[in-house]
């Protein structure tokens, strides 16, 4: 289904639509209806040719106006959670306003349409969809991939020194309860090159490994990893290759099939902005005998990776809005929204590392960063940078320690940007 056909009825054919609904009322037809023709005019509005990251002549403005941030405040933190367009919350409280009209026989109509969502995702992710699960979110995708793994005690696992809790204490609790063996590989951050991080996995490796999972990019630091290389060099010892995608969806444009990794997970919340409680595992099809799911409701296990998304009753709405932020992104255009996120991230990462005493600890290098960008300030407390540009500059950035992440997607702006370098520059030089 192409964005301009993006009606719900185009799915799964209008008739067969209007027929299961029959139940219901008229007036959650008649809404639906509107909802998604608005939806469809909006994708029109947004689809653009040419506009770059930079010299956008009003584009990236009216993108933006599809958002519900307030004016002036700047969001710089997708990293944990993107903003929902509004023409995506609205199609979404259209759904839960059908769940609540009409419980069973339109929640029917939403699983019903499950296929259809998966074959979408799958091609947005590179795979097919028979390798695909809807998952609530990356947790539950790196739980699956460690818990349902085929492992015996003694087996080593390798992830970085550098994990989101969410890679890294799943491993460590499972491997505690299983007698696992956990091993971070280290490197420096930020690693030289992606030649660095490859041979700091080939000197972890040992007879005993059998699985490297890794989070691409690395969440707090926005390091992009050579997946491809890591997962070539992984099937040359027999090994598994998992990634943690969560902040790769909506990011950048990547091919699992071209990764040639055998497992990912990630969620459609951060850089894809749409609404939390959506996610996707990846297994490779000849890697899903060796992975049992977690939960099971069905006598029959499904086809596929489907056995990993039995998950009884969930919130229909928000896997239906999975659909919607897909056709949102790519009538943008992923290429067109990348070059975006990258201009904004080297706009910030430039600004930075003109500064005396800030300490970036991003790769500088293109090819391994996008619109993350983690830095400090020696002496300065990260919370009290987040502070400062929350109270002066009405921006919001996450931070503690020593550092603090500034994620720049399509909808914010090079002054919003700015914000942060002006911020840096007053509180290195003393100024608060
Ligand atoms: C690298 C990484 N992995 C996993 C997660 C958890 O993501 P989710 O909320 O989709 O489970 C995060 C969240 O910030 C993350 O940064």
């Amino acid at each position: 289904m192409t964005p301009e056909t993006h009606t719900i009825e185009g799915g799964f054919s209008r008739r067969g639509f209007l027929g299961r609904l029959a139940g219901g009322s008229t007036a959650a037809l008649v809404g639906l209806t509107d909802t998604r023709t608005a939806f469809a005019g909006t994708l029109q509005s947004v689809r653009a040719t040419g506009a770059d990251g930079r010299s956008d002549g009003g584009y990236w403005e009216k993108v933006r106006k599809q958002f519900m941030l307030e004016d002036g405040f700047a969001y710089l933190n997708t990293g944990t959670l993107g903003p929902t367009p509004r023409p995506v919350w609205e199609a979404m409280n259209e759904y839960w306003r059908l769940m609540a009209v009409n419980p069973n026989e339109n929640s029917a109509v939403f699983q019903n349409h499950v296929e259809q969502i998966r074959t979408k995702v799958a091609a947005f992710v590179g795979a097919t969809p028979d390798e695909i699960a809807i998952t609530r979110n990356t947790t539950e995708g790196n739980t699956i991939l460690c818990q349902g793994l085929d492992l015996a005690p003694g087996d080593e696992i390798l992830i970085t020194a550098y994990e989101h809790a969410s890679n890294r204490e799943t491993q460590m609790r499972h491997a505690k309860r299983r007698g696992l063996v956990v091993k971070e590989v280290q490197f420096p951050m930020p690693p030289a090159n992606p030649q660095v991080i490859i041979d700091a996995f080939a000197a972890a490796i040992t007879p005993k490994t059998r699985v490297m999972h890794f989070g691409n990019p690395l969440g707090g630091y926005g390091c992009i990893m050579p997946a491809k290389q890591l997962a070539d060099l992984a099937h040359s010892k027999k090994i598994l290759c998992f990634v943690d995608g969560a902040h790769a969806t909506g990011m950048f444009q990547f091919s699992l099939k071209e990764w040639g990794v055998d497992g990912f997970a990630c969620n459609s919340h951060k850089w894809l902005c749409g609404a939390a409680g959506a996610g996707v595992l990846f297994v490779k099809r000849d890697v899903q005998e060796r992975v049992a799911p977690v939960m099971g409701i069905y006598r029959d296990e499904p086809a596929g990776a489907r056995k990993y998304d039995q998950l009884s009753r969930r919130p229909w709405p928000t896997v239906m809005t999975f659909e919607d932020i897909i056709d949102f992104h790519t009538a943008i255009g992923s290429a067109r929204i990348e070059a975006r996120a990258r201009a904004l991230g080297e706009f910030v990462r430039t600004g930075l590392a003109a500064i005396p005493k800030v300490k970036i600890y991003t790769p500088m290098d293109p090819a391994m960063s996008c619109g993350t960008t983690t830095a400090g300030i020696d002496g300065v407390p990260g919370a009290q940078i987040r502070e400062y540009l929350r109270q002066k500059y009405d921006t919001y950035v996450p931070g503690g320690s020593d550092r603090i992440r500034i994620s720049t997607h399509y909808f914010n702006t090079f002054d919003q940007a700015d914000r942060v370098i002006k911020a840096y520059r007053e509180l290195a030089s003393g100024v608060s």
